[in-house]
């Protein structure tokens, strides 16, 4: 696919902000069609350093909260400013997204790009942890690195050059995603699918330098790829 607006942002210095295959075609993908309005409060869940809450400031005209417990919002800040983005446009939020530190029905809508596989998995966790936080008739968008199929009972060796049992048990196919996300009862799945975006993402990534990237290159070099996707998951709270 084309990828109009994630292209303005292939600069060295902001691809140096992934943190993974490229968070903004992802982005971009999965809010094609989207039906969240300019100028709403949007939760950027598992933001990073903030290159995918930016992205929704300036090309859709949210108001971004960047949530994210790894990253120094002090940092994100920063970057925000640099990039010419006020607090009434964007809020960075240190965030645990099992305990969120907001309003109830706060949100018209959570857009989280490769991270919801870290929290998501517990078919508890929409109806207690996330969904309280989102305005009755918000949207849920998330894209979650998966796999085709799930190998988990014979991992393949490709995979298990770049990543160990452990760190591949947060990666599923799309059945798992859906037997997960259709315990929800406080929601309904509008989409869930495999992504187009793969490829194209990982080719951005791979050519990184940091270790990260350079650690998934093996797997990627011995044709690992061919069992991974992306999956898109889109909900609307009932
Ligand atoms: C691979 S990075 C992706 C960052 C960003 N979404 C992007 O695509 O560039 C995964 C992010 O998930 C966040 N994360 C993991 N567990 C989290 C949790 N319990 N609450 C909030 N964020 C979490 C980490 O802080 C990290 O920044």
């Amino acid at each position: 696919m084309k990828y109009p607006l994630s292209e303005k942002y292939a600069t060295p210095e902001l691809m140096a902000k992934i943190m993974g295959p490229n968070p903004l075609k992802l982005e971009e993908e999965l809010l094609q069609d989207n039906n969240i309005p300019a100028g709403a409060v949007v939760c950027d869940l598992g933001s990073g350093q903030g290159l995918t809450s930016v992205f929704l400031a300036k090309e859709y005209g949210f108001r971004v909260y960047a949530a994210d417990l790894w990253s120094d919002p002090d940092e994100n800040r920063k970057f925000f400013d640099e990039m010419g983005l006020s607090e009434r446009q964007i809020v960075p939020v240190k965030a645990d997204a099992a305990d969120l530190p907001f309003e109830k029905e706060f949100f018209d809508a959570v857009v989280c790009v490769d991270s919801y596989n870290y929290f998501g998995r517990d078919a508890d966790y929409l109806d207690m942890k996330l969904l309280p936080f989102v305005k009755q008739g918000g949207y849920i968008y998330i894209s979650v690195p998966g796999m085709k199929k799930d190998l988990h009972n014979a991992l393949p060796p490709e995979l298990l050059l770049s990543w160990t049992p452990e760190q591949l048990d947060y990666i599923h196919d799309a059945a798992y995603w859906e037997r997960i996300v259709k315990q929800c009862v406080g929601a309904e799945i509008v989409d869930l699918s495999e992504m187009e975006s793969n490829e194209e993402v990982w080719a951005d990534w791979l050519k990184q330098e940091n270790e990260y990237a350079r650690g998934d290159r093996k797997t990627m070099e011995a044709g690992g790829g061919k069992y991974l996707n992306f999956i898109k998951i889109v909900l609307k709270k009932m």
